[in-house]
């Protein structure tokens, strides 16, 4: 989705910074970008379709002057097509201001209606430039730069976050959240570092500034000045926001020496896994610990249902869960994807734990979902990785992945990261309520330690080889059937979604019981099946599928630790044997790597694929 950066700096040049900032969050996806600088009293804006690259190509032949202020933007295209004329920065005709926007104004044609009609003519299809004029039009009649922003975001419905510079205002900068994330940090002058002031809609891009990063949450409207930032509500009284500190840093990250994210995201695994897990078990007793005792006895006493709500690969990882929480804590789970779940009116009963999963924490459904649950009267607990986001702001508990940022678009490291931690919350629930025998967790426990040796081993071993010999053998597949049964169909819809969203081309991810009730139609030759099955109670079954498929010409990859699957299959995907409920972990990573390879046989924009964006912060 778009992105927003922004600075206001005592001394020296900032647009540099800013244009590094926009590079930092390129991964969100976007298809134009734009800065202004504010120099001289006057507004320059320079902004392109395209990617960064076509931005500074421009700024090449088009410099900007050198200035301490400067507001930057990636375009995720919502209102009006991905052109120049469309890409922000927003100006209104009389320079009185510029704007930058994330998200949407819901009303903005009655608004553009209401300038037309007072003889404004807009120059792009964007609702953003509404807010240019109708700040501009306030300033010109004398008020504050707050002020106007205030009482025009007072006129706007919608879901934003948004900033504005003024040349009645040098030295600061007026920003806004409604919905989708923005968070600021500012710096006195120190050790030879002169104050400033840095804001933008992912804590990423802040990162090189500070790790105290202040979050802005709904309805707060903050001024930045170089060396202090002060929060307001719309209605112009200070508001308390007490910055976090937060533990990632710039490096973590970094490409390295890989060529792409997602191939460094899915090695990352095997020490995400620990980040999310180890400190939290206690083997000896056979149950997990929470920070700040969270997730204890007394808070899980009253849980008599759960609902999970997420959307994608989150889903995934929540469904994996849902597995989980019945077979250890014998206790009932719902699951719902968080864009059905908002508009279902949906029946709560009495003591339901509503646990979100999400990698960012922002993603708009999950959050919209899980407000729905709690005013239902759900307990809001969420599965996060994200310190400080919304999420994990707004629920009563929270697990923290510790995943680490994740840059490709395609959620790998996160989605073990998520079911790790639901593994955990699945033990610790089934402990509280009696459910689960300390022997039998700490067995689980100790083989969930085991993973980690077991992740490094596949991932340094011969699988990449194997998996690049599969790819090229079966990439040109008319179709591709993903199928499991049990903790494994799960893993079969996130297999079939990272071929589908980085290699475009179509999978199907099924419960393997269900295929004969329809998917079967598609099988005969030049279709390829990939079974995922681990040794457990299902895994016959799922050998019968697997012999379905073949009685009708599909060819058939074998994924998992079943050597009788693999026995039958036309080639394998071989990971280590693990109890069947944490098998998900090792399955999905030959799924990761097949789809990785695949994309990179057709030359896919593995990190940034089309049409995608990392958090999907609007509807
Ligand atoms: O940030 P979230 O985990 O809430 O994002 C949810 C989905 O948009 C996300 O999991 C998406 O499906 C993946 N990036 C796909 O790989």
């Amino acid at each position: 989705m778009c992105g927003i950066v922004a600075a206001v700096v005592a001394e020296g040049n900032v647009l540099p910074e800013v244009l590094v900032g926009l590079r930092t969050l390129e991964y969100r996806g976007y298809d134009s970008a734009g800065v202004a600088v504010l120099a001289d009293g006057r507004l320059e804006i320079r902004r392109k379709s395209g990617r960064m690259d076509a931005l500074e190509a421009e700024l090449e032949d088009r410099g900007l002057p050198e200035s301490r202020q400067a507001l930057g933007h990636t375009r995720w295209a919502t209102h009006g097509a991905p052109a120049d004329r469309n890409a922000h920065p927003h100006r209104d005709h009389e320079g009185r201001v510029v704007v930058v926007l994330n998200g949407i104004i819901e009303n903005y044609a009655a608004l553009r209606g209401e300038l037309e009609a007072v003889g404004v003519r807009l120059a792009s299809d964007t609702d953003t430039e509404v807010l240019a004029h109708m700040v501009g039009r306030r300033l010109g009649a004398g008020s504050t730069l707050l002020d106007a922003v205030c009482e025009t975001l007072g006129e706007a419905r919608g879901y934003y976050a948004v900033a504005f510079v003024a040349p009645g205002a040098p030295g600061r900068i007026v920003c806004a959240r409604k919905g989708p994330p923005l968070a600021l940090t500012s710096w006195q002058a120190a050790g030879g570092r002169g104050a400033g002031a840095y804001l933008a809609s992912d804590v990423l891009g802040l990162l090189p500034h500070g790790c105290e990063i202040v979050y802005l949450e709904d309805g707060d409207v903050a001024v930045l000045e170089a060396g202090r930032a002060e929060v307001y509500g719309l209605d112009g009284q200070p508001r308390e926001r007490v910055p976090r500190l937060v533990e990632w840093e710039a490096e973590d990250a970094d490409l390295g020496n890989w060529p792409h994210y997602m191939l460094k995201e899915i090695h990352e695994q095997p020490d995400v896994l620990a980040k999310t897990t180890f400190e939290r078990i206690r083997e000896e007793v056979g149950d997990a610990v929470f920070e700040g005792n969270q997730w204890s006895d007394e808070s899980l006493a009253g849980i008599e249902r759960v609902q999970v709500i997420a959307c994608g690969t989150a889903l995934h990882a929540g469904i994996i869960g849902a597995y989980m929480v019945e077979e250890l804590a014998r206790v009932p789970v719902d699951v719902d994807f968080a864009s059905e779940f908002r508009y279902r009116d949906p029946v709560l009963v009495p003591g339901t734990l509503a646990l979100a999963v999400s990698q960012s924490g922002e993603t708009a459904d999950t959050l919209a979902a899980l407000r729905l649950a709690q005013e239902l009267g759900a307990r809001g607990g969420a599965i996060c990785n994200v310190v400080g986001s919304t999420l994990v702001r707004e629920v009563e508990e929270v697990i923290l992945t510790h995943a680490g940022p994740e840059i490709g678009v395609a959620s790998t490291k996160a989605f073990t990261a998520q079911v790790a931690a639901a593994f955990l919350l699945a033990l610790r629930l089934g402990r509280a309520r009696g459910a689960l025998a300390s022997k039998t967790a700490r067995e689980l426990l100790s083989e969930l330690r085991e993973l980690r040796p077991c992740m490094e081993r596949l991932l340094s071993g011969g699988l990449l080889e194997e998996i690049r010999a599969t790819a090229a053998r079966y990439g040109n597949s008319k179709g591709f059937l993903f199928l499991g049964r049990g903790v494994n169909y799960p893993v079969a819809l996130e297999g079939a979604l990272k071929l589908k969203e980085i290699a475009y081309v179509h999978a199907e991810g099924y419960p393997a019981g269900e295929m004969k009730h329809g998917p079967i139609a598609l099988v005969e030759p030049g279709m390829t099946i990939l079974a995922i099955n681990s040794p457990g109670h299902v895994a016959a079954k799922v050998r019968s599928n697997i012999e379905q498929v073949k009685a009708r010409g599909g060819e058939v990859i074998s994924v998992g630790a079943d050597a009788a699957s693999h026995a039958i299959a036309d080639a394998v995907l071989a990971v280590p044997e693990c109890p069947e409920l944490l098998s998900p972990l090792l399955n999905v990573l030959p799924l990761q790597l097949f789809a990785y390879e695949v994309a990179r046989l057709k030359g896919c924009d593995i990190d940034k694929p089309r049409n995608l964006a990392k958090s999907v912060t609007v509807e």
